[in-house]
């Protein structure tokens, strides 16, 4: 194994998000506009190429491969690819392998995840109230989600739920969401809505800070900070009266980018070395210019070496406009 990565700053880079497709089957509010235009089709690095690209990074150091959107079980056999990123659990050479999902794919593909050395994913539902489910998600069927999640677990699948926090349309309901999840043993996280990609509309609607939220609950829960630490962005409480785990990430009111692991790559194998900057590097030529890595290898380092300090996302109050042009859908969270 070679040593790991380290960026300008001196953070280690461990962890890689892939955004396998950035389409999906739902079209959420504030990730989406209704006609959503995706990447063209012939972009896109087949799933070899993908393999290919996530194993160089994994002989470069990388530990924790998070396989995202778009929704990614909806692209085409994304299964083998998933089965075949699975050898590197087996050398040892990658810690976790995992995936954020909407779910409603899931019961069809619970059980062989479970079987690809996936332990543990990460769900996002940000309501348990039908209509709000399909308010939010346009078009989406609350009742396939649920029934994927139920399926996870019983494929013996850790699930955590992740809710965006909207400004009233889920805020009165994080109580009961966190209930629901704590009673069936599964962490929340909630998340402060970032302004990424034209939506159709401004942020400001959407936007309320967790700081807000975590002070209500404070008022009926006894929360107490934990150390525990996936990776991810997000810090945990303990929550006495449920037992049971809430993480935030707060990008807006609390920069967690001085402890940043990751980089993302998307379908058509662009990198960004932030999710709140216009960075890109190709990967696609030096993948294709050779069989060998050597090209690849030295493109990912000179873009490590470009990875930003951190992000400045800001709601643009006048003119509506997003900090970053690109959707969460095409660099995966
Ligand atoms: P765990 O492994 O459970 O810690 O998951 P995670 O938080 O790393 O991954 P998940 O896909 O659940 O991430 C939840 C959300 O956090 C993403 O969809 C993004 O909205 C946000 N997020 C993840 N990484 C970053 C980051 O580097 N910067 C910012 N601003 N937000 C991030
Ligand atoms: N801000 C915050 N989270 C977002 N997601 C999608 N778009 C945004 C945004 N603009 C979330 C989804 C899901 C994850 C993949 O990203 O709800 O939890
Ligand atoms: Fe699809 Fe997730 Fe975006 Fe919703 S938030 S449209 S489920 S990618």
């Amino acid at each position: 194994l070679s040593r790991p990565m380290t960026d300008p700053f001196g953070r280690t880079i461990s962890y890689l998000r892939v955004s396998v497709t950035d389409r999906c089957d739902l079209r959420c509010f504030y990730c989406m506009s209704e006609d959503m235009t995706f990447l063209p089709k012939a972009d896109l690095l087949t799933l070899e190429e993908l393999d290919r690209l996530c194993s160089a990074f994994i002989a470069k150091g990388v530990r924790k491969l998070r396989l995202t959107g778009g929704e990614p079980l909806v692209r085409r056999n994304v299964m083998s690819l998933v089965r075949s990123l699975s050898r590197h659990l087996g050398t040892g050479a990658l810690n976790e392998l995992t995936l954020t999902t909407n779910g409603s794919q899931l019961a069809r593909f619970a059980a062989e995840l479970r079987d690809c050395g996936v332990r543990r994913i990460n769900v996002s539902l940000d309501t348990l109230d039908p209509a709000k489910f399909r308010a939010i998600t346009r078009w989406g069927d609350l009742d396939k989600v649920l029934a994927g999640i139920e399926a996870a677990r019983s494929a013996g699948l850790a699930v955590k739920i992740n809710a965006v926090a909207l400004k009233n349309m889920n805020e009165d309901e994080i109580p009961s969401l966190m209930q629901w999840a704590h009673g069936k043993g599964m962490a929340l996280t909630l998340i402060e809505v970032m302004p990424m990609g034209d939506i159709g509309e401004g942020r400001i609607d959407q936007y309320v800070p967790l700081s807000l939220l975590r002070a209500r609950l404070a008022q009926q829960y006894t929360l107490t900070d934990l150390a525990d630490d996936t990776g991810g962005p997000a810090r945990y409480v303990r929550v006495s009266e449920t037992g049971g785990k809430l993480g935030f990430i707060t990008p807006m009111t609390h920069n967690f980018c001085e402890s940043c692991n990751r980089v993302r790559i998307t379908c058509t194998g662009t990198l960004h070395t932030c999710l709140g900057h216009e960075d890109a590097s190709d990967l696609r030529k030096p993948l294709r210019a050779s069989t060998d890595n050597e090209l690849l290898s030295a493109a990912i380092d000179r873009a490590i070496g470009l990875k930003p300090k951190g992000h400045d996302f800001i709601i643009d109050r006048r003119h509506n406009r997003p900090s970053v042009s690109r959707h969460m859908s095409v660099t995966g969270g």
